[in-house]
């Protein structure tokens, strides 16, 4: 790829430099540009399954996973389902499940425990942005802890990474960038068009052994690798020239700014929805989500409905610790005060229809 378009090359590497800096990962990291967290997520894993496997003898590439020692995978009992599907992919089947606490962060006196419990490889797998309380698992501290167990540790960030892009919110991820690996949307926090998540690893080997590819036909550049090295895909269209663009036109402090709003609307959502009668804010609003119940369970449920007919703002509906919710997500860059007050008007009007 570098050799048959350098140009989209050094836009994609230009964008990948700018994102290790901005979200504070180790600047020697590789980055590859996938569709979507997801596969962000499945990069991540499927290097950290290697290089587990290898740190335990076995040769994945030559052997296949038939006759391996087991894998284990452990994740916080509120991960978003997407790391499920990507160890599925891998076939490293069902996780082990890792208490929370009330906002949904994994706990470590729970993760210690899982850790003790067994032995061999182990991944262990994070979340930087919970999708109903934004929350944040103790990154520094859960990744200390993997790391005595010699676990490889992966950070699932979809949104949530974006925090380290703001000095403001750059605590909630303390310590992130001592994990392995890391998974990012770029068509979430920063905007730029949908299928285009960023995968992540510290050590550019180990994605490059998980993911290399190498045929008579194709010319491998010297140096720092190949972009095709860090992601699952041969053949893709150019996903990090929207993100240099978009870089490039914010600015370190136009992306500050734009995580600051998102976060800055979360919270005056939940203020206004909290005054709404009836409703209840369920989760300390930390970043840019906010989870609302109206009473019990059948009324959240008409609430949502009315609010979804009434077509002023969508929020969805969701489930979140036994509970029906009313789920917001602010993620879009043109929100404004005027469309907070809006929505919030709209979901006091749903409420009084009742
Ligand atoms: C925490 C988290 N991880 C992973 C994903 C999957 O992302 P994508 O749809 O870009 O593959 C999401 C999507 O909402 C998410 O919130």
């Amino acid at each position: 790829m570098r050799f048959a378009t350098p140009g989209t090359v050094a836009a994609e590497e230009a964008a990948a430099a700018w994102l290790l800096d901005l979200l504070g990962l180790p600047a020697g990291a590789a980055v590859g540009f996938v569709t979507g967290a997801t596969m962000a997520n499945f990069t991540g894993l499927a290097a950290g399954r290697q290089a587990v496997l290898a740190e335990h003898g076995w040769d994945l590439d030559r052997l296949g996973l038939t006759g391996a020692p087991r894998v284990r995978v452990l994740v916080g009992e509120e991960r978003h389902g997407t790391v499920d599907l990507a160890l599925r992919y891998l076939g490293l089947g069902e996780p082990t499940l890792v208490r929370a606490d009330a906002e949904g962060r994994i706990r470590l006196d729970a993760l210690a425990e899982a850790l003790s419990a067994g032995s061999g490889p182990t991944i262990v797998c994070l979340q930087a942005g919970n999708l109903h309380s934004g929350a944040f698992d103790p990154l520094r501290a859960a990744i200390a802890l993997a790391k005595r167990h010699d676990a490889w540790v992966h950070v699932d960030g979809a949104f949530g990474l974006w925090a380290g892009a703001s000095p403001r919110l750059r605590g909630l991820v303390d310590g992130h960038e001592t994990a392995d690996s890391w998974a990012t949307d770029a068509h979430k926090t920063l905007n730029v068009p949908y299928d285009c998540g960023v995968a992540i690893v510290a050590r550019p080997r180990a994605v490059r052994d998980a993911m290399g590819m190498h045929a008579s036909y194709l010319v491998h550049a010297e140096g720092p690798g190949d972009p095709l090295d860090r992601v699952p895909e041969l053949s893709r269209r150019a996903r990090g020239v929207p993100v240099w663009a978009a870089l490039r036109s914010l600015g370190r402090s136009g992306v500050a700014d734009l995580v600051d709003g998102l976060a800055n609307h979360a919270r005056t959502i939940a203020d206004g929805i909290a005054t709404v009668d009836g409703a209840e804010i369920l989760n300390d609003v930390v970043f840019t989500q906010v989870c609302a119940a109206f009473g019990d369970d059948r009324t959240t449920r008409a609430v949502t409905s009315r609010l979804l007919a009434d077509r002023t703002a969508w929020m969805s509906g969701s489930r979140w610790r036994q509970r029906e919710v009313l789920r917001v997500s602010v993620s879009n860059w043109s929100t404004d005060a005027h469309d907070v007050t809006r929505s919030v008007d709209a979901v006091r009007r749903a409420a009084a229809s009742l």
